[in-house]
Parts: C-alpha cells; structure tokens; sequence
C-alpha cells in the first residue's frame, strides 16, 4: 500500500547553523507524534546534507537532496552527482521541480536522464512536474502533466516506480499563497493515476505516492491531504518553520 509523505523542500535556505536548529527541532516534535504511516522528509542544500544526515539518526526523518547531475563525474564545475550523494548518506532525490525548469532549463529530456541515472543508482526519485496558469487558462493542464510525466517517465519499466514518487505541483501555486483547490488537486491527482493505470495496470498506479506541492500549510493541509488520491505534500515556504511542518506532518 502507498504511504503518505510530507517533504520539506528547503530550496536555498538554511545556513549551517539553521539547518541544524530546524532538524532538531522537528526530531523533537515528531518524537511523540502518531505519525500514520507518514514518511517525512527534508531537503536541505547540498553542502548542509551531511550533517543533516547525520542529524537525522534515530528518529524518522529522512533526508533528500533537492537535484542531482546526470553525468557519473568530471568536468562539470559546481555540479554534483548520484554517488556522492549516496556517498554522504542521502537516499531521495526530487527531480524536475519547476524552478530547475523553469531557472536552470531543465527539459523533459534531461529529466528523463536524470531519473535513470537517480534509480540506477538506487536512489528513491521524488519526480516533480505541474502546469503554468497560462496552461490552466487555457484548459490544457491536464495534456501538459500527462506529457511531463510521459516523457520522463514512461520509458520505464513497471518495476521503477517502486522507487519513484511523484509531485504535481501547479507553478501558479508555488510560494504564491494561492493553492489549488482540494477538488482540483484530487482531479489532478485522480488523472495522473488513471495516466498511470493506463500504462502500467491498477497495481502500480494505486502504489505510487503523488504527492501535492504549492502552498500548502497547517490551515489548507488536512483539507487537501482527506482527498483520495493525495498522498501528501511536497512543502516550500512552511517547511522552514518547524511548528507549521509539524502541523503539516500530522495533517493525515
Ligand atoms: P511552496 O513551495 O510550498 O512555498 O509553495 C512548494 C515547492 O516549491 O515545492
């Protein structure tokens, strides 16, 4: 069965010194908490994912980094690569959120790339995509998804999707406060499961995790998280405090 998942993507936030205080502080308030079949996950910035590993143990936490290079090594100034990831312990990486698209030019294509090399190198892949309002305006937003997660994802075998959890989150909601309706999230979501179901049968489709990103926080989560097909969050802005993480993290 598909778990929930609340991850925290930091994006470049959080010096040393903070990333440190924010993982103790939300070890010491999952601690106690009924978390119902809940992964949590931060993602802080690559040179502060060693210490965050280390941070981390013995408590629930896992840690992610928030992109990765396709090529195994080399000349590649100021990128890093799968294993140096694995090399510090992290194990989940996001691929394709919008940002990386839409600042670092990251297409299909090299997505599709990426999340090769991610898996070949057993690292969990939380695989992001989302349409832009224009798309929406337009009612094209559910041909844009499909073709994102087509052309990323489909010349996959069933088996990947075992370590792959997907993020739909439309750009027009990312750190602008507004958020998609609980109905147009679970529309979404519904669509990117049959999408699925399509091409990979019910069994695949009902286990992989999609998640929700843009927006959320303590007061929208637990409205967004009832509906069926949402399975958690991919979290900006309220990651970064620890209370409202908190509060996101036991929505379910
Ligand atoms: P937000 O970001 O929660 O600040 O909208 C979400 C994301 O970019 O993953």
């Amino acid at each position: 069965m598909r778990k929930n998942i609340v991850a925290g993507n930091w994006k470049m936030n959080n010096d040393l010194k903070a990333t440190k205080k924010l993982v103790k502080q939300i070890k010491k308030s999952i601690k106690k908490a009924e978390l119902n079949n809940t992964r949590v996950i931060v993602a802080p910035t690559y040179v502060n994912l060693a210490t965050a590993v280390k941070r981390v143990k013995k408590s629930k936490i896992e840690v992610a980094a928030q992109n990765m290079h396709q090529a195994s090594n080399g000349a590649f100034t100021g990128e890093i690569s799968a294993s140096m990831l694995k090399g510090v312990g992290v194990k989940i990486v996001i691929l394709g959120h919008s940002e990386r698209r839409a600042y670092f030019g990251e297409t299909d294509a090299l997505l599709a790339e990426k999340v090769n090399v991610a898996l070949s190198n057993k690292l969990e892949v939380i695989f992001c995509f989302g349409e832009e309002l224009a798309d929406r305006k337009a009612g094209k937003e559910e041909s844009v998804v499909e073709s994102q997660i087509k052309n990323a994802l489909f010349h996959l075998g069933a088996d990947a999707f075992k370590n792959i959890v997907l993020a739909y989150e439309p750009v027009w909601a990312i750190g602008t406060g507004e958020t998609a309706s609980p109905e147009q999230a679970q529309d979404m979501h519904a669509f990117i499961r049959k999408t699925l179901a399509d091409k990979y049968g019910n069994v695949v489709a009902n286990n992989v995790s999609i998640l929700y990103g843009g927006s959320v926080k303590p007061a929208n989560a637990k409205e967004i998280f009832s509906k069926a097909d949402v399975d958690g969050g991919l979290i900006g802005g309220a990651a970064l405090k620890a209370e409202d993480f908190y509060a996101i993290v036991t929505a379910f």
